[in-house]
């Protein structure tokens, strides 16, 4: 089954052909990071109109390189949502033009569903229960996934996601954007122990997650102690110590809650998805505390962590597998919440 996958829900516009769920035959993503660089963050509306000017030349892109006509593929699968629904409309009505000018079968695709599935596309198989953390820029949530069935949300955040907490955080820094991967690079030379910050673990035994409150101390911080990136000056503290302290207490959190979740589902195997899974410091820590306990880590390569429509196409081949197409393809919608 030959599948594209298309993925538009926020700021990168992505197209990608893969062959039964698993074989990448092209995988083609443009970033609009400069865009909204000079913004700090996604401005929605300059999202969508960039995802229009790029997205048929991407879809042509992943095409040619996979050297597939498009009449051979077998499936087109799209994100639906959750998103920015002026975003998510662009990849939606390309894919279901396409898929009703070439009468092929539509697929509409949950974003958080195709993070997920971005974890199958590692060398090990994993076709039993696993506990998947979901980490990206709009959600934090750790699932219980029975691969062919329903996955169970064990918990999840009940305000920021972690990777909203860092871009937050890098953004008050003045260290450019998208701030998780700034951070990251600059944590390298920095002493995590250097400065403590809040580390929200909830109630006794609640997966959920809370990182709201760090925001706060990092902002509190600041006011007392200035910030070195925006007046030019080093100030008494190393940028690079307060940033890896910074994303120590995060990466705390999301490794002990989802240790907990192993625990309590007695699984033996977890998987983190998502762009904040691409962070050096949490991989390193999930290597770390998955070895001891022999649990077998599946961690998705640094493409697949952050937006790309492999994870679509992947996502889309197993919904088409289970539910079949969308009976009517040109009444499929957008949303920008689905729970
Ligand atoms: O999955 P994704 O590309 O988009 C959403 O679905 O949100 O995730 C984007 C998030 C951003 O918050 C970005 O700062 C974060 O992933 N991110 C990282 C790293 N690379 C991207 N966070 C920590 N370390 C990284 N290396
Ligand atoms: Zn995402």
């Amino acid at each position: 089954m030959i599948v594209l996958g298309v993925e538009s829900s926020c700021d990168e516009t992505a197209a990608a052909i893969v062959e039964d769920g698993t074989r990448v035959l092209s995988d083609v993503v443009f970033s609009q990071i400069s865009v909204h660089s000079p913004y700090g963050g996604v401005v929605p509306e300059l999202a969508s109109r960039k995802h229009v000017e790029a997205i048929l030349p991407v879809i042509a892109k992943a095409l040619e390189d996979a050297r597939i006509p498009k009449e051979r593929l077998d499936i087109i699968a799209v994100t639906r949502g959750p998103g920015l629904i002026g975003a998510l409309l662009v990849g939606l009505c390309a894919a279901k033009s396409m898929a009703w000018a070439l009468g092929k079968p539509l697929v509409g695709v949950n974003h958080l569903e195709a993070h997920m599935h971005s974890a199958f596309l590692g060398n090990s198989p994993l076709d039993r229960p696993f506990v998947c953390l979901v980490v990206s820029g709009g959600h934090t949530a750790l699932y219980l996934v029975n691969p062919g069935k329903e996955n169970r949300l064990l918990g999840c955040t009940r305000d920021d996601a972690a990777g909203e907490a860092l871009d937050k955080a890098a953004k008050l820094l003045n260290l450019g954007y998208p701030g998780g991967a700034v951070i990251d690079r600059l944590s390298v030379d920095g002493n995590p122990a250097a400065f403590q910050f809040p580390k929200a673990y909830l109630e006794k035994e609640s997966l959920d997650f809370s990182f709201s409150g760090i925001k706060t101390a990092l902002a509190n911080f600041v006011r007392r102690h200035g910030s070195p990136a925006s007046d030019g000056q080093k100030g008494a503290y190393r940028l690079e110590d307060l940033a890896a302290s910074f994303q120590e207490a995060i990466v705390e959190v999301l490794v002990d809650k989802t240790m907990h979740a192993v625990e309590s589902t007695g699984v033996n195997d977890v998987a983190i998805v998502g762009g904040v899974a691409a962070n050096g410091r949490l991989r390193y820590r999930m290597v770390e505390e998955t070895a001891w306990r022999r649990v077998t880590l599946h961690m998705p390569l640094l493409r697949f962590c952050t937006d790309n429509a492999v994870m679509v196409a992947a996502a889309g081949y197993h919904v088409w597998n289970r539910f079949g197409p969308c009976e009517n393809l040109l009444e499929l919608d957008a949303v920008s919440r689905w729970t």
